[in-house]
């Protein structure tokens, strides 16, 4: 059986996530969304709320599995035998950042953690997390960056609605 690691904050979680999700879930039998506890960022969601917005988000793709992890991926991902992490490619900005965290990954993980690219539908390609939450913390329209429910928590949080 395929399997493969998909990391992240998904703080929140947005569309351009969900597709490199499809995607990644029809490569793999098996792909398992898994949100980093970082005790570096201070999130807007805590990693609880963001694992539940996650399986309620991808519940209906059904070889999906969301989990969470704290320190080295490689450590994480040698504890599952899963030797693919899925990373998503939005412009040419995104590519030094992630080769060096996928070459570090490799080193150190003595080559048995490979990263796969998916690059980012263009339709999504503008979208960040961050850029999301900064319009939602203005009350500005982020229907076009998240579904609904997800939009409807975040405004939330900024009490906004
Ligand atoms: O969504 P993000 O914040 O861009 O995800 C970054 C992530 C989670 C992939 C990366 O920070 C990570 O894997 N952190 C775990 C710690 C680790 O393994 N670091 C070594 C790579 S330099």
């Amino acid at each position: 059986m395929k399997s493969a690691i998909y990391p992240g904050s998904f703080d929140p979680v947005t569309f351009g996530h969900l597709d490199v999700i499809r995607r990644a879930a029809d490569i793999f039998d098996e792909l398992t969304v898994s949100v980093l506890n970082n005790h570096l960022k201070s999130p807007l969601f805590s990693v609880e709320e963001r694992v539940k917005i996650l399986e309620e988000a991808t519940k209906d793709i059904p070889n999906v599995k969301v989990d969470s992890f704290s320190g080295l991926l490689i450590d994480y991902a040698g504890k599952k035998n899963v030797h693919v992490a899925i990373r998503g490619l939005r412009a040419i900005t995104d590519f030094e950042y992630e080769l060096q965290i996928a070459q570090t990954n490799h080193k150190l993980s003595g080559g048995k953690l490979d990263t796969m690219f998916l690059t980012t539908s263009l339709e999504y390609a503008y979208l960040s997390s961050s850029s999301v939450k900064e319009i939602a913390s203005f009350n500005g329209d982020i229907s076009m960056c998240v579904p609904d429910f997800v939009a409807d928590l975040i405004y939330k949080k900024y009490g906004h609605r």
